[in-house]
């Protein structure tokens, strides 16, 4: 197969657009669709000072050296999760990768914050599914970093796969209130919280997973052992199937989407500041200080 664009051999190609491509072009087609995101959905400015969160997975890595090679200002930034295993290797590839571009990276460990408790340990306190905890324990720690250390923009590597798989997930349950937020751009609307952008929305899985080990990005394969609800894998195979069957469907289903947004209202939320922290939330208190309300009693009960 050759390249489409200079004739070269190609090292891949890409059915859903119906394009094969050689090492450069690859590489210029790959920036491009994250500029492409970043000038579509209005993600970021120029001169933005970005945080960009780095699991040691191929998606955000990736995002990472990408948004450098496209001129942006960023810095790196990993919660260690106390997953034993996982948790050392991630971080182990996320300190390399930082050292050999030359990224400044921010690392906060949820054990430090917890007294000692790693995320299985506080999910098996609280009795909630690790990945609900995690979730949530991540998103707030994120935010705070951003926030607290002048960060305009926080950057995750959620690619067009994962967001094709939740927007399935949402429209077969038609979680209205969920697809009215679902979105590559939430702004920031408190000024404690940080605009979340998502630029890797119009890459596909596969093509990351090709950047990544063409360009010598070494990332943790290894998945997080808690790994999120079966369903949610269940249906990136469907979706895989009808990609395979249909090229291009994903990226028609979520564009079609976005163009369509408007069908789904946001809801609106009344925003409170937590009594303990401050940060903004729905509820009296915020529940990372509610998980942590939740430790602190259970180390009282140990005493
Ligand atoms: P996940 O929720 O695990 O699918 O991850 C989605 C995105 O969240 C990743 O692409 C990263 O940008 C970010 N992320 C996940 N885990 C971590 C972590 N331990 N530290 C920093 N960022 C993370
Ligand atoms: Fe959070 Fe798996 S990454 S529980
Ligand atoms: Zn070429
Ligand atoms: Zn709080």
């Amino acid at each position: 197969m050759k390249c489409k664009i200079c004739k070269e051999d190609a090292i891949i190609y890409l059915p859903s657009h119906n394009l094969a491509l050689c090492e450069q072009h690859f590489f210029d087609f790959c920036k491009r669709r994250v500029q492409k995101a970043i000038k579509r959905y209005n993600l970021l400015d120029e001169g933005e000072k970005i945080l960009v969160a780095l699991s040691g997975g191929k998606d955000s890595l990736t995002l990472a050296y990408l948004l450098k090679e496209l001129g942006y200002k960023i810095e790196g930034y990993y919660i260690d999760l106390g997953i034993e295993e996982y948790s050392e290797r991630s971080k182990e590839k996320v300190l390399n990768f930082a050292d050999r571009y030359g990224i400044k990276v921010h690392i906060e460990q949820v054990k430090e914050l917890f007294w000692g408790y790693s995320i299985p340990q506080i999910a098996y306190i609280t009795r909630r599914p690790a990945c609900s905890v995690c979730g949530h324990i991540k998103r707030y720690l994120m935010n705070r970093f951003g926030y607290e250390n002048g960060f305009s923009a926080l950057a995750t590597g959620h690619n067009l796969d994962d967001e094709v798989g939740v927007l399935f997930g949402n429209i077969i349950n038609w979680k209205m209130g969920y697809l009215g937020r679902q979105s590559p751009l939430l702004p920031s609307t408190n000024r404690k919280l940080l605009k979340k952008v998502k630029p890797l929305v119009l890459c596909g899985e596969r093509e990351i997973a090709a950047f990544a080990l063409t360009y010598g990005i070494d990332y943790i394969e290894m998945e997080c052992p808690h790994v999120k609800g079966s369903t949610y894998l269940y249906n990136k195979g469907l979706i895989n199937r009808l990609e395979e069957k249909s090229p291009g469907s994903k990226l028609r289903f979520y564009q079609g989407f976005l163009e369509n947004k408007h069908l789904f209202k946001e809801e609106d939320v009344d925003l409170k500041e937590c009594e303990v922290c401050g940060y903004p939330t729905t509820s009296r208190i915020c529940t990372f200080c509610n998980i942590r309300r939740k430790i602190k009693e259970r180390i009282k009960g140990q005493t």
